[in-house]
């Protein structure tokens, strides 16, 4: 596996891929890979000639009081995961490199309207800095598809309605959710968690099965089974931050039995932030 680290070395490797006709698809991430990663280079890896992977801890994403110089970095684990799944190259930049003048004067991108609900709502700035990542990382691979976990189910919406807006020729595949055999989503973010934490934290997942299930049983009303929800949770150890039942693709909260829908749910466990989501 070619492991890159500047701009003119990811260009000349995927200006020779296109020499020669190959198809490129591109999975970025921050590291820290799990099996839920692994996945997507799998998917990826299905559907073209070549992957690339990102490797990059975007400042932009995170807010002040966020967890970015906690958030784990484990390059060598990391790529040694990627070679077993075959990734041909791996691109791991500095934030210098890919913010030469600094994060207050950087051109941004920015979706309206699904950025500013749900994680957008608590998380001020968040998916304007994804979808400036996403969008930089997109001119530089300049993949033919590109590949993001559904456990992300927001972020997931943003970058395909970005693709469409920014009129860029890429193929977003949502690959489904990879969890522990207890129910917990993957996520570099549960090696934060006390050993008491992480046996409450499959709650999440269960309470949103239940509410499921209560949909589909008939019970429409929706804004009650939500605080339903955010009561049990917090009569399980955690502080919840929202429970929206909310259309698929507009991520509006769902008003009616017919549209299609999808519970998304963030809970903090201590000061873990946890996230989930169901399609019905
Ligand atoms: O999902 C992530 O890990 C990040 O938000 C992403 C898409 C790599 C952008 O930094």
């Amino acid at each position: 596996m070619n492991i890159i680290t500047t701009v003119e070395a990811l260009r000349a490797q995927i200006a020779a891929w296109r020499k020669k006709g190959e198809t490129i698809a591109f999975v970025p991430t921050m590291g820290n890979l799990h099996n839920g990663h692994l996945k997507l280079v799998d998917v990826a890896k299905s559907r073209a000639d070549r992957v690339v992977v990102s490797i990059f801890v975007n400042p932009m994403q995170f807010g002040k009081n966020e967890d970015l110089d906690k958030y784990p970095r484990t390059l060598e684990d990391d790529c040694a995961g990627l070679t077993e799944h075959h990734a041909d190259a791996v691109f791991t930049p500095t934030p210098q490199l890919m913010y030469p003048r600094g994060l207050d004067v950087q051109t941004y991108v920015e979706v309206p309207l699904l950025g500013d609900l749900h994680c957008g709502a608590s998380r001020a700035g968040h998916f304007r800095g994804v979808s400036t990542i996403v969008c930089k990382l997109f001119n530089l691979v300049q993949p033919d598809i590109a590949c993001f976990g559904m456990k992300d189910y927001q972020q997931l919406a943003i970058i395909r309605q970005m693709v469409i807006d920014l009129s860029m020729p890429i193929e977003i595949i949502g690959v489904p959710t990879e969890r522990a055999a207890d129910g917990l989503a993957l996520s570099s973010r549960n090696g934060y968690l006390t050993a008491e934490q992480r046996a409450t934290a499959p709650k999440l997942y269960q309470l949103l099965q239940q509410l499921k299930q209560q949909i589909e049983a008939g019970n429409h009303d929706y804004r009650a089974l939500e605080l339903q929800t955010k009561a049990q949770l917090t009569a399980a150890g955690f502080e919840p931050d929202y429970v929206n039942i909310s259309h698929q693709h507009s991520l509006a909260l769902a008003t009616s039995a017919q549209e299609p829908k999808v519970i998304l749910a963030a809970a903090r466990l201590g000061s873990t932030r946890l996230i989930d989501n169901l399609e019905l």
